[in-house]
């Protein structure tokens, strides 16, 4: 058995002081503790606060998403797996009646067919894959459909209107050549014989006027447009029978060069004798009795023929030269500006171009350009 050893006082000065560092280093440790503990409860109220504001957002946004849902012009569906209408916004409540949730959807849509078959629906959906759901927008474009249907109403109207026009316009020629003859025919001193050849000419105007309404009628019903095969010299012998009267009438005189016969275009031959002839009346109208209107044409090359049209009247004055062409354009009180406007359309159908020249003489100058027939010049 060891017999207790007496302590000195060092030894307990000793155990003191160890007892102290001991319980610094506890107190040291408990502080430490307390203020991991605080900073821990702060980073919990911060996430915590994070958390709160992050769902306030999220409700912030589904409260966004379901007034633009409300407000939406078009209407949005929910269709689930099994067909059926799991949500729908107002619109889509307001297009397709209810009810609606909880619906089958093809039969939804068979309902809206049957009722309002005149009603236009564009559908769009797109599958969300995760939820096995389709997204289902749908557009009312009735009132598009309508606005459409109206504007090609009034396209046709206004080709309608264009084409009233230019009928009256290729008409007027030759009805006032009608005119003139009849005013012949009425002499009393008349031969017989030339009573027999104004009533061919009269004749011959009234059977050209047909002509023109029955292409005018063709382009109505949608008829192709002719693409006859035009030797250039018979359209230049038509297109002088047209203006004989008016020739005459005025007192003007015209001078054509013969081409020849192989020289040939695709088209309508009566619309390109018609625009001619608007040619030949401008030239009269403006020059007046005395005018001289001299036609030429010829090949330029394998491809391309020329057409000039040249009197010697007052010419066009070079600040109208750009504007002549124009629909509605005139300088002259009783015309309706359409004559020029009516060739050029005719001349491009034709597959040419119309210029104004520059006439060495003075007096105006219309050059057209076409393509010569192909195999043919
Ligand atoms: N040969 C010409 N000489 C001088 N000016 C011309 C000649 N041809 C046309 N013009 C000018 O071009 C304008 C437009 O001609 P366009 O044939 O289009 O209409 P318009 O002759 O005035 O009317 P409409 O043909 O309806 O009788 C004429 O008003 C005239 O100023
Ligand atoms: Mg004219």
């Amino acid at each position: 058995m060891q017999q207790a050893v007496p302590l000195e006082k060092h030894d307990l000065e000793a155990a003191f002081r160890s007892l102290a560092e001991v319980s610094h280093q506890l107190d040291a440790s408990y502080r430490d503790l307390e203020s991991r503990v605080a900073r821990l409860n702060e980073e919990l109220a911060a996430s915590r606060s994070a958390r709160l504001d992050e769902l306030a957002e999220k409700e912030r946004l589904l409260e966004r998403l379901a007034s633009l849902m409300a407000m939406l012009p078009g209407g949005v569906l929910l269709i689930d797996e099994r067909q059926q209408v799991r949500d729908a916004n107002p619109e889509a409540v307001a297009l397709f009646g209810e009810p609606l949730l909880g619906e089958d959807w093809p039969a939804v849509q068979a309902r809206i067919r049957e009722r309002e078959p005149e009603r236009h629906l564009s559908l769009h959906s797109r599958h969300l894959a995760q939820q096995g759901e389709t997204l289902v927008l749908v557009t009312d474009t009735t009132e598009l459909h309508d606005l459409q249907a109206q504007v090609g109403r009034e396209q046709r109207l206004s080709a309608l209107g264009e084409m009233a026009a230019r009928l009256a316009h290729q008409i007027r020629t030759p009805l006032s050549s009608t005119t003139l003859y009849l005013a012949q025919l009425r002499r009393p001193d008349l031969a017989v014989a030339q009573r027999e050849r104004i009533c061919d000419r009269l004749a011959e105007r009234l059977v050209h006027m047909e002509g023109l309404i029955e292409s005018m009628l063709g382009f109505v019903r949608g008829a192709p447009p002719r693409t006859e095969l035009i030797c250039l010299q018979d359209v230049l012998g038509d297109f002088q029978a047209h203006v004989q009267a008016r020739l005459q009438a005025a007192g003007a005189t015209l001078s054509v060069t013969p081409v020849d016969r192989t020289l040939a275009l695709r088209g309508d031959r009566d619309a390109l004798a018609g625009a001619l002839a608007n040619l030949v009346v401008n030239a009269i109208e403006a020059g007046g009795a005395a005018v001289h209107v001299d036609v030429w044409a010829g090949a330029l090359n394998r491809e391309r023929m020329l057409l000039r049209v040249r009197d010697n009247g007052p010419g066009v004055a070079q600040e109208l030269r750009e504007r002549i062409f124009d629909p509605f354009f005139t300088t002259r009180s009783t015309g309706t500006g359409l004559g020029l406007a009516v060739v050029a359309r005719t001349v491009n159908e034709l597959g040419g171009e119309i210029r104004l020249g520059d006439s060495p003489q003075g007096g105006a100058e219309f050059i057209l350009e076409f393509p010569v027939a192909e195999g043919e010049g």
